[in-house]
């Protein structure tokens, strides 16, 4: 898409489920995509969609029981990271791809110190000296913008703001040197404000060390400015999957369409703004065709019958609809 580099990762047809009591959730259902060198791909729908549980996939870390990964390959410079052993996905997870999540005080130990936090992997994944490991350590915090980084180094997780543990985090995650950060849900426990600032960091590390990021989010007005490539995901599948401009002015999806439609945007005065009404369906019960449609205002007969294929509908703009092709005029024509 509109990032240059070759391909870095590249998810294949990837199907997680978990075996529960009440049935098998389907949570992850044939999803595909790839991320490049250097690119920024938002991961974006609503909460319960299969968003995590693809991150967690990517790097092996389904609780096996109750899930399992059940198809499907995660390449990562052409090695599927679901054939790898303990030893190798860990030196994956520490050394190529960093990941951070929504609530930052479930990773960072509250018992010790954020530098000695970031120092560690330091030295166990880079093999460097204590001295040089602390140095590298107070680098990271200056690059994620911690003010005063010597002086933080020495401070605990609960000195910290909300804002400031998020970019620790980061600085954790990035000790390594990934070349690839999954962030999910990096700023959603944060207000607005701080919210912003923490992509705006996403974004500039990304230029700065030509870092690739797969950023979820359940917000789509998050990712602006941030991603260049957009995958929606509905009910475990991928229903979208675009450049960000495309998503936000020519969306060929209805489920799309009402989420970039729901989100405020300055550019654009709207006396009220879309609400998706319903609920997503339950990943145990799948409704027959399209899982979108018992929401969908545009729906006709053969969604309730057909699951629509995901289709190519301009170079590099996937969408599964039955009217992605038109839906100019099936769509996009009904005003709100
Ligand atoms: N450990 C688990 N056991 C059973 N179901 C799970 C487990 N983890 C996730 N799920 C289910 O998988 C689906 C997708 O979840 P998730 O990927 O966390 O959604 P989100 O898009 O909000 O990140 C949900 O229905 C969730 O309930
Ligand atoms: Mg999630």
């Amino acid at each position: 898409m509109s990032a240059n580099g070759e391909k870095l990762l590249e998810v294949q047809g990837l199907k997680t489920c978990f075996h529960t009591q009440d049935g098998v959730v389907k949570a992850v259902n044939g999803v595909s995509f790839d991320v490049r060198r250097g690119e920024a791909l938002a991961v974006v729908g609503e909460s319960g969609c299969g968003k995590s549980v693809t991150a967690l996939s990517i790097l092996n870390l389904i609780p096996d029981p109750p899930g399992k990964i059940e198809e499907g390959a995660v390449l990562f410079e052409g090695r599927n990271l679901l054939d790898l052993g303990d030893k190798e996905i860990r030196q994956v997870r520490g050394n190529n791809i960093g990941m951070i999540f929504q609530d930052p005080m479930t990773s960072l130990n509250p018992v010790f110190t954020i530098g000695s936090q970031i120092r560690e992997p330091i030295q166990v994944h880079l093999g460097l000296p204590r001295k040089e490991a602390k140095q590298r350590a107070i680098e990271l915090l200056e690059m994620v913008e911690i003010p005063q980084a010597e002086k933080r180094y020495k401070m605990y997780p609960h000195e910290f703001s909300g804002g400031m543990r998020q970019r620790a985090m980061i600085a954790m995650a990035l000790s390594c040197e990934p070349m690839l950060l999954i962030a999910d849900e990096p700023s959603t426990a944060l207000d607005v404000t701080i919210q912003a600032q923490i992509m705006e960091l996403i974004a500039r590390l990304q230029h700065e060390i030509n870092l690739a990021v797969m950023l979820i989010t359940h917000d789509l007005g998050v990712v602006a400015g941030v991603a260049e490539t957009v995958l929606v995901m509905y009910a475990g599948k991928v229903v979208e999957y675009a450049e960000i401009d495309r998503i936000y002015y020519n969306s060929r999806h209805p489920y799309a369409w009402s989420l970039m439609r729901s989100v405020p945007r300055l550019d654009e005065k709207r006396e009220q703004l879309l609400t998706i009404g319903g609920l997503p369906p339950s990943l145990i019960n799948l409704p027959p065709g399209c899982s979108f449609s018992p929401r969908c205002p545009f729906a006709e007969e053969i969604c309730t019958q057909e699951e629509p294929p995901l289709v190519e509908v301009e170079p590099g703009h996937l969408s599964a609809c039955h009217f992605a092709m038109d839906f100019e005029s099936h769509g996009q024509g009904v005003e709100d």
